[in-house]
């Protein structure tokens, strides 16, 4: 029988690399996902194949699978450092009730799980590297802990059911993965520097010592397959073994973009923490290891990046008659843009008579649920991440007019 393997989250960066890597092999994958995050383009290649179903539902909500399974994959949780310092709570459900309702659906089909934590468990370490015996430094209450205490949540709960319910549960602590795919609205360092260099702006390098493991996809996607193939509970660190600095990683992008300068900060402080992993038990329980050289990967992600920004759409603004009185005459309402939040900002920054009205109190863009794209395709416009190509128009809802 084929694998039947259900991945959450897995219409995100890590799940459609790890989706295509599992149709490779000739499995059958369903991908469980609400789209918070946006729609990936690689997402459509995905649904290209016939061995590909796309759910979209919340893990937070309990989810009847009655289909036969061998694996399931639960990567579904906000990411980003900004992101989940401002949605602690969505953050925190993903990691509990969403992690509940995914070790359920496993124990229910007495199938295989993998659980995708996080590096954050170890919050600002004491020691370097971290081997998993290192218990942590975090803070219940402090500004990461809506992530971090999910990931600590979900490694709790995924020993628990293996304890009382035997399920075959299987950790993983990523460091920082990264590679093609990753969206130019991405916060996270190799993104964000390479879109910046790309721009001929500048990097700044607060703490340039600061070190970062930084694990390219395809060698991440490989630890995860050699996790789902495993019996091993872990948790298991999958990371570049050999740190980073953050300055070396902005000089090395500079000079693989050929643009772009770096300017080092003065607060070391405001670098984040340095974290780098101790491999050994990858290497020894899974005999795993990564092989790609970071310039290979930076090149990578570099054309990776080109490719979305040169494809960026055409926008334009279909804005409520009652708006218009505020705008002036003629005004033009077009731009490029390589996704909605983009597309967004430009409106808000062109336009700020226009701010408190696509912005909430807190300087949020507004969710989706405010804009359409074309006449009936709300549902691709979840996510201000979702990346628009060739011509499109938003259009402000009419109901929003006087808002
Ligand atoms: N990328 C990294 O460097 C990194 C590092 C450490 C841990 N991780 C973990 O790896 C996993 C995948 O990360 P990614 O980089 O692909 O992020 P991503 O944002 O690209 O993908 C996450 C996916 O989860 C979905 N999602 C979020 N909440 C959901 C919910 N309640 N129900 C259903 N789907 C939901 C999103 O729509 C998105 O498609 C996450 O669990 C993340 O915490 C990633």
């Amino acid at each position: 029988m084929r694998e039947q393997i259900l991945v959450t989250g897995g219409a995100g960066f890590i799940g459609t690399h790890l989706c295509a890597a599992l149709l490779e092999r000739g499995a059958h994958v369903t991908v469980v996902d609400n789209l918070s995050a946006g729609r990936l383009p690689a997402l459509a290649e995905l649904q290209q194949c016939d061995r590909f179903r796309l759910v979209e539902h919340d893990i937070t909500v309990p989810l009847d699978w009655e289909a036969p399974l061998t694996a399931v994959m639960h990567l579904a949780s906000p990411i980003g450092p900004a992101y989940v310092r401002d949605h602690p709570v969505s953050t925190l459900m993903a990691g509990s009730a969403g992690t509940v309702n995914a070790l359920e659906i496993a124990r229910r089909h007495r199938a295989r799980i993998v659980l995708v934590s996080s590096a954050e468990v170890y919050g600002d370490p004491a020691v370097q590297p971290q081997p998993e015996t290192y218990t942590g430094n975090t803070d219940p209450v402090g500004p990461m802990s809506g992530y971090q205490e999910a990931k600590r949540f979900l490694e709790a709960m995924a020993t628990a059911y293996r304890r009382e319910h035997g399920v075959n549960t299987g950790i993983v602590r990523p460091f920082n993965v990264y590679g093609p795919g990753m969206l130019p609205s991405d916060r996270r360092v190799v993104a964000a520097f390479v879109v910046k260099a790309l721009a001929g702006q500048e990097l700044v390098v607060n703490g340039p010592d600061a070190v970062r493991s930084l694990c390219y996809i395809d060698d991440f996607v490989a630890g995860l397959i050699a996790m789902m193939e495993s019996d091993a509970p872990g948790p298991v660190n999958l990371g570049a073994g050999e740190g980073t600095e953050i300055g070396d990683l902005a000089a090395l992008v500079v000079s693989t973009v050929g643009s772009g300068t770096v300017r080092t900060g003065a607060s070391a402080e405001t670098g984040g923490a340095s974290r780098c992993p101790d491999i050994t038990l990858a290497r020894e329980t899974l005999g795993w290891k990564p092989t790609t050289s970071l310039v290979h990967g930076i090149r990578a992600t570099l054309d990776g990046m080109r490719t979305v920004i040169e494809a960026q759409a055409t926008v334009r603004f279909d804005v409520p008659s009652a708006w218009t009185t505020l705008l002036p005459p003629a005004p033009e309402l077009q731009c490029r843009a390589v996704s909605v939040g983009a597309a967004l900002r430009w409106l808000t920054a062109t336009h700020p008579v226009l701010a408190p009205r696509l912005l909430s109190p807190q300087g949020q863009l507004v969710p989706w649920t405010n804009v359409y794209l074309g006449q009936d395709n709300v549902r691709d416009l979840k996510g201000l991440d979702t990346v628009l190509t060739g011509e499109v128009t938003l259009t402000a809802l009419p109901a929003m007019a006087g808002g």
